[in-house]
């Protein structure tokens, strides 16, 4: 295939990924996104194989590979509940970075089949590619695994800091920075496995000091080195497609992390440089004997059904009960009475960006109910009821109102300033966070103690009645 008629195919997958990206940021269109996204991974792979041409015996290994991948893909996410989803963001991750240390081992064992010169006489550029790839794939591969570990409940989410690991950290990356020199003066294959196992222990040195609260940003931020990783490979291997997608993985992923911060009020520094988010639950201990509200499903009924305006909050708690579909038929109820419900959705409720948004759209919820934080927050004071059903750390007035609190600034739902709080949670145990919610404990809430979906079918069985 003429190279021109490649970079000409490469660079209309790439524009494909583009609207990819582009369809996935609305539900509505997000099935289009998808599409694209898969029409332009095939025209990707088909232009590789053709170009390559890389004989029979070559194919047949190729296509094993893809059926073997492609299957244990699709088995897997099959299966994974939505809940999981993060921890298996990061378990892919892990697999670009190791991808991106082998294309690398590969290229400097056998350099003449990549086109980057012959072994002792590699091109200095390409090492430099090689090298940079083969650092930032080695970090994001053990990085990965340990945010699979935590995410995954298999290790503890609290940070662990070593002592002086700044310096640590800072020395280790310095010392690469001067590998990378060594190599690309000597094509040292030594110097080169020094490179690979000082960045794999960089990248557990780097993860484990965050806490479990800043995980999704690690997660968000390892998808964005992923992206940088293979964009080095797409360097080494002189394949444009591979380029085009590591460079919009690796923004995209950056863009992200930044948004997630700025929905938790967290600076990227601070999240990088470790230690938030370990607390256990801080159960009040000012002294003050704390009272709570208990109400039952017929107490929620009577109150939703005398209402006029209904906010309903959807938290990580809806999404383990997957109480998506009750929900909707409460709201059905609701509005066939007459009462007005909508929908407010904080940017990081769940566990993933658009996770709640993901679920309601399940539900067939109309889109037109469903609101964003900086939309909703002002109709808090105007409604009589906010049914916060599995949400917690982002309602927390401590974000709001209290200096000393590990989440304060981050925006939260002001679900307190509406005349009743209807809480449904099964305890009154603390959330993603690890910090007590004082809400429970004020005077507008009545805590609705049980799983979400029991307890919302209940309330819709009651208003029945
Ligand atoms: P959380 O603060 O994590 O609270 C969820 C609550 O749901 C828990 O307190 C739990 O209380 C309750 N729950 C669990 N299972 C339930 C069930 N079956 N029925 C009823 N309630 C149930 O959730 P949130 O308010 O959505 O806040 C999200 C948190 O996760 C934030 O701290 C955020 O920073 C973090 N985070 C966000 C993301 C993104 S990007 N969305 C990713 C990872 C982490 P009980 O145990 O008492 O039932």
């Amino acid at each position: 295939m003429a190279h021109n008629l490649a970079a000409f195919l490469y660079l209309v997958s790439g524009i494909l990924f583009i609207l990819a990206l582009r369809g996935l940021s609305h539900p509505t269109t997000s099935r289009r996104g998808n599409t694209y996204g898969m029409i332009g991974m095939a025209i990707a792979i088909g232009t590789t194989l053709i170009l390559a041409s890389p004989g029979f015996g070559g194919l047949v290994l190729i296509l094993v590979g893809l059926a073997m991948g492609g299957g244990a893909g699709a088995y897997i996410a099959q299966r994974i509940p939505m809940t999981a989803m993060p921890q298996l963001v990061a378990a892919f991750h892990s697999l670009v970075g190791l991808a991106a240390v082998l294309v690398a081992a590969a290229a400097i064992y056998t350099p003449s089949s990549f086109g980057i010169g012959e072994v002792g006489s590699i091109h200095a550029q390409a090492l430099i590619e090689m090298s940079l790839g083969v650092a930032i794939g080695a970090i994001t591969f053990t990085g990965s695994i340990i945010a699979f570990l935590k995410l995954d409940g298999r290790m503890s989410g609290k940070p662990i800091m070593l002592p002086g690991r700044h310096a640590l950290n800072a020395g280790l990356g310095l010392a690469l920075v001067v590998l990378v020199v060594v190599l690309v003066a000597t094509e040292s294959h030594f110097v080169f496995w020094l490179i690979v196992a000082l960045s794999l222990l960089l990248g557990v040195l780097i993860i484990i000091p965050i806490g479990g609260a800043d995980m999704p940003v690690v997660v968000s931020m390892l998808n964005s080195y992923s992206g940088w990783a293979a964009a080095g490979i797409g360097f080494t291997l002189g394949n444009l497609a591979l380029i085009i997608t590591g460079a919009l993985v690796g923004s995209s992923g950056a863009i992200l992390s930044y948004i997630m911060c700025k929905g938790m009020n967290r600076s990227f520094i601070s999240v990088i440089l470790g230690g938030f988010g370990g607390e256990t639950a801080a159960a009040a201990d000012d002294g003050i004997e704390r009272t709570v509200k208990q109400g039952s499903a017929d107490d929620a009924a009577f109150l939703m059904q005398n209402a006029s305006k209904v906010i309903i909050v959807p938290g990580y708690g809806m999404a383990v009960a997957q109480a998506q579909h009750a929900l909707r038929e409460l709201a059905d109820t609701l509005k066939e009475a007459g009462v007005e419900v909508s929908y407010a959705i904080h940017p990081v409720a769940g566990r993933m960006p658009g996770h709640m948004n993901v679920l309601l759209a399940e539900a067939n919820v109309p889109y037109d109910e469903v609101f964003e934080l900086e939309d909703i927050n002002s109709a808090f004071a105007q409604a009589d009821v906010a049914y916060v059903i599995g949400a917690n750390d982002v309602t927390n007035p401590a974000a709001r109102d209290d200096p000393s609190s590990p989440i304060y600034g981050m925006p939260i739902l002001d679900v307190d300033k509406a005349k009743t709080c209807l809480f449904v949670k099964r305890s009154l145990g603390s959330g993603y966070a690890g910090i007590d919610n004082t809400l429970f404990y004020k005077d507008g809430t009545m805590m609705l103690l049980g799983d979400a979906k029991k307890m919302t079918e209940e309330i819709v069985k009651a208003m029945e009645h």
